[in-house]
């Protein structure tokens, strides 16, 4: 469908509120905390956005946009070309990263611009009476994204705010914060080395299944990754070498293979596996479709086996 921009806010350096109404007027579709959005953009991009508002309404939609110095020209496009009044193509509102029906607290970890999912969470948590805290980091306190919802009368108790912290400092007050809690659900959204952090302080303190993370980035290069042959099934074989998507290779060599986020979120470039095994970096696919062995995502993914073949 398509929606117009109604309002444009600073919040934060470098990021931008977007507000959005459905250029018809028709309802727009609800959602449940954590969903992100498709945004078609004026340069053809698609790109995703968590949807943060307080209230979820059918009238509006509420978006954070940090401008991003490495833009591939979804967050600079926004900040740069998109004004009130602009009309952009959105999808559904799909949501990978849900709160669960767990009664413990919750604690809602962000790094950065990675609060805005869980602000949607907080709010709902809020309303739902339901015990929670939101820490907030960030690289100073200008950086700080969305500040006049954390420091609001409705959130401001249950908010803390660290800025200026080093690596070190980050994973003191990460530990001090779960060593409050004997129990809690932790969900996490931010870079991916904050979100490391959190994962391994987390699944100390409280298990795996208690930690809940979304990533709005590619993933850095993974230690282990190696070279690997993707076969096709005319029997062609393309190398991928370390530092490259397969994406990128199947791209290059002329193959038809759709992509839209191509940071392993949408699911669009998903493949099915012919054989050979998928080391995942996708947070697209559940657990249990990873473990199936069936899917790849080439814009993230790398294999374990020397050649995957895929469906291709
Ligand atoms: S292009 Fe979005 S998951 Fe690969």
């Amino acid at each position: 469908m398509n929606a117009i921009i109604t309002s444009i806010a600073q919040a934060g350096a470098d990021v931008r509120v977007f507000e959005l109404k459905s250029a018809d007027g028709t309802p727009l579709p609800a959602y449940a905390p954590g969903a992100h959005l498709d945004l078609t953009l004026g340069n053809g991009l698609v790109r995703q956005y968590s949807l943060c508002c307080r209230d979820p309404s059918p009238e509006r939609y509420r978006i954070a946009v940090k401008r991003d110095p490495a833009s591939r020209g979804g967050s600079a496009w926004l900040h740069e070309h998109a004004e009130v009044g602009t009309m952009l193509e959105i999808g559904l509102p799909r949501n990978a990263f849900g709160l669960g029906q767990s009664n413990d607290p919750h604690l809602l970890l962000a790094g950065g611009i990675g609060i805005t999912p869980l602000l949607s969470m907080a709010y709902a948590l809020l309303r739902a009476g339901r015990e929670f805290h939101l820490a907030s980091f960030a690289r100073d306190q200008a950086a700080l994204p969305l500040p006049d919802d954390l420091t609001s009368i409705a959130l401001h108790a249950r908010v803390s705010i660290h800025v200026g912290l080093d690596p070190h400092q980050t994973r003191s007050s990460l530990a001090q914060l779960m060593a409050g809690y004997p129990r809690a659900e932790v969900y996490t959204c931010g870079p991916a080395p904050f979100m490391d952090l959190v994962t391994e302080l987390g699944a100390t303190r409280f298990g795996a299944q208690s930690l809940h993370q979304e990533s709005f980035q590619a993933p850095l290069p993974a230690s282990g990754d190696r070279p690997f042959r993707i076969r096709l099934k005319n029997g062609r074989e393309l190398d991928v070498p370390v530092g490259r998507s397969a994406l990128a290779c199947l791209q290059e060599a002329g193959i038809d293979a759709p992509c839209s986020c191509e940071i392993g979120v949408c699911g669009t470039c998903r493949v099915a596996i012919v054989s050979g095994q998928a080391r995942h970096h996708d947070s697209f696919l559940s657990d249990e479709e990873k473990a199936s062995g069936k899917w790849f995502l080439p814009c993230v993914s790398r294999a374990t086996t020397e050649v995957l073949t895929l469906d291709l």
